[in-house]
């Protein structure tokens, strides 16, 4: 990847974003832009901001575009992405974010928008048995793993279910990603940075099939 190279990847919730960020970031050495792990901090820590994310969050909803451009605008402005770059996981999730990022990144434009495409119903699949860590966000399937054992391998933290993961408020973030961001599909498309990843398959199959978009991309 050429160094500074900016990111989009798009996917349904469960589809293996926040999966494949992690390993992305590292692999190409760019800061990993998660959204939804800015505002599980923010509720951590118990700000103002964390107070009014959980309520929208653990609905199923979406916290405000206003909040949210304001939020990744700053982020975007830190040295790390200013110089080299980043992945965005979760950010844009509506046109107004996407129209908001375009005005940001006015200068440096986006490079790519990966979308990960993985069907509903095996998305439903993979979050339902979907377990974190709650002090370093490290993702587990629950399936194989006894529950004394849900101890973090990456830090030891403790490994739980998220709060927003009952199966009411994932049908809703569904719905909700049908009506408001799948149509970014097709913003990014007409503006010819469109990469359609297919999502079905091992975590190292697709992470090779997200490399060589990457590369592709900036061929
Ligand atoms: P966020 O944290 O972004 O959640 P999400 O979009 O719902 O995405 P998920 O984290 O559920 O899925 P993922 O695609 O990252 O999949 P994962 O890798 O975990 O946002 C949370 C909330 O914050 C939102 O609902 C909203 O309220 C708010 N928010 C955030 N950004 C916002 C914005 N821009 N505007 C407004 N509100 C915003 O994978 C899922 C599971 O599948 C895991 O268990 C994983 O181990 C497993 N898995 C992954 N890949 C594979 C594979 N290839 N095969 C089998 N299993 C796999």
């Amino acid at each position: 990847m050429i160094p500074g190279a900016r990111l989009i990847l798009l996917g349904r919730q469960g589809a293996g974003k926040g999966t494949q960020c992690v390993r992305l970031s590292r692999h190409f050495v760019v800061p990993h832009i998660s959204t939804g792990d800015m505002l599980r901090a923010a509720v951590r820590e118990g700000t103002e901001l964390g107070r009014l994310a959980k309520k929208v969050m653990d609905a199923g909803g979406l916290v405000g575009d206003d909040t949210m451009v304001a939020i990744v605008g700053d982020r975007l402005a830190q040295p790390d992405a200013v110089g080299r770059g980043y992945i965005l996981d979760g950010f844009p999730r509506t046109v107004p974010q996407a129209e908001a990022l375009d005005e940001m990144t006015r200068a440096r434009p986006i490079d790519a928008c990966l979308d990960l495409d993985v069907p509903r119903e095996l998305v439903l699949r993979r979050i339902s048995s979907r377990r974190v860590c709650r002090d370093c966000g490290t993702n587990y399937m629950a399936t194989g793993r006894e529950h004394a054992e849900w101890i973090c391998d990456v830090c030891g933290g403790e490994v739980t279910q998220r709060d927003d993961d009952t199966p009411e408020a994932v049908n809703r973030r569904l719905d909700l990603y049908e009506e408001q961001t799948a149509p970014l599909i097709e913003y990014y498309q007409r503006q010819g940075r469109l990469v359609v990843v297919d999502g079905v398959g091992s975590p190292d199959e697709v992470f090779h099939r997200l490399t060589a978009a990457v590369h592709a991309a900036q061929r």
